[in-house]
């Protein structure tokens, strides 16, 4: 029988690499124990023991701002030691491969790698050679999954609108080159949404992504209808192999979050992105900036995330 990689024979989470195929028992224990942790990040005292005397790896292949930062926050505020590796300035800029790097720093005793890569699949690879003490926690891997994030937009969605079962929820923007809405798809269909939409033009869907359980819609006017929470997507240039679209300036007139197109949603939606965001582009100031935006207390709802799985991953 083909065991989820990330499960040990327990059924308990060994590794965090996707949440696809994670059953809901594990994504609501996260998702629980990160509640219990968001009073932590009000004390005055932030820390806490759990991972004291653990080393931490942050290897960031890839740049990141919230993800690296906040892990870093987390595995602090768990008293773990943290070491974050100058990708630039490291042995791989002479020629070491990836594996070798992680056998040298699995020989300084390293607990835990939080991987982030341009390439799908790095933190798998790193998982199944690592020594079966040492976790590894997927930051983004390509266009593949970015695990965190759809939990920190989980616990972000329970905390605006209570249950998930009774919710529409759209995704906007460029799924096709989206390890983000990859995750959030497995999340949200797993946790019992019963409506998923996708908005976007034909050369930024996957082929056959309806197989993900969610509803297509070109139109976002159409999209929008009846929505309860709105997730706006970055264009991934950078994974881009061509021009997937005519100009930007026409892109933000048919798919960009103006305050015009917010309307068509419920009165009461929230607006969510993962960020980076890039204004103009697939949304107005305007509504980033709105009383409908939670795209900050997502950011701070990642560190107590964080801390939920390095402290899941470390107990197991
Ligand atoms: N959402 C996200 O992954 O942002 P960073 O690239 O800044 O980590």
């Amino acid at each position: 029988m083909n065991r989820n990689p990330q499960l040990n024979k327990h059924g308990e989470l060994q590794h965090l690499l996707s949440t696809e195929g994670l059953p809901v028992s594990i994504l609501l224990h996260i998702l629980d124990t990160a509640e219990s942790f968001a009073g932590v990040t009000e004390r005055e005292v932030k820390k806490i023991p759990l991972l004291r005397g653990k080393s931490v790896f942050n290897l960031f292949f890839e740049s990141s701002t919230r993800t690296r930062t906040t892990f870093e926050i987390a595995a602090k505020r768990l008293s773990a030691d943290v070491i974050n590796l100058n990708i630039a300035v490291s042995a791989q800029s002479k020629g070491e491969t990836l594996l070798d790097t992680v056998n040298n720093l699995s020989a300084m005793h390293a607990d835990m790698f939080v991987v982030r890569h341009s390439q799908s699949g790095a933190a798998h690879m790193i998982a199944s050679h690592v020594q079966s003490e040492i976790h590894v926690i997927n930051a983004g891997d390509g266009r593949h999954a970015h695990p965190t994030q759809a939990l920190l937009d989980m616990f972000t969605i329970r905390r605006y609108k209570k249950d998930f079962h009774n919710l529409r929820v759209a995704i906007v923007g460029d799924i096709l080159h989206s390890r983000v809405a990859r995750s959030q798809i497995h999340a949200l269909t797993t946790l019992g949404v019963p409506e998923v939409r996708v908005i976007a033009p034909k050369t930024l869907l996957p082929s056959k992504v309806e197989r993900l359980g969610v509803h297509i819609y070109h139109d976002i006017t159409q999209g929008l209808k009846e929505i309860d929470v709105i997730i706006m997507l970055r264009l991934q240039n950078e994974r881009m192999l061509g021009a997937s679209l005519p100009s930007t300036e026409e892109y933000f007139k048919y798919y960009g979050l103006t305050q015009e197109k917010l309307s068509l949603a419920k009165q009461d939606a929230i607006v969510m992105h993962p960020g980076p965001m890039n204004r103009g582009v697939e949304i107005d100031s305007a509504v980033a900036d709105g009383k409908q935006s939670v795209i900050l207390p997502q950011v701070t709802f990642g560190i107590a995330v964080r801390m939920a799985v390095m402290s899941i991953l470390a107990g197991n």
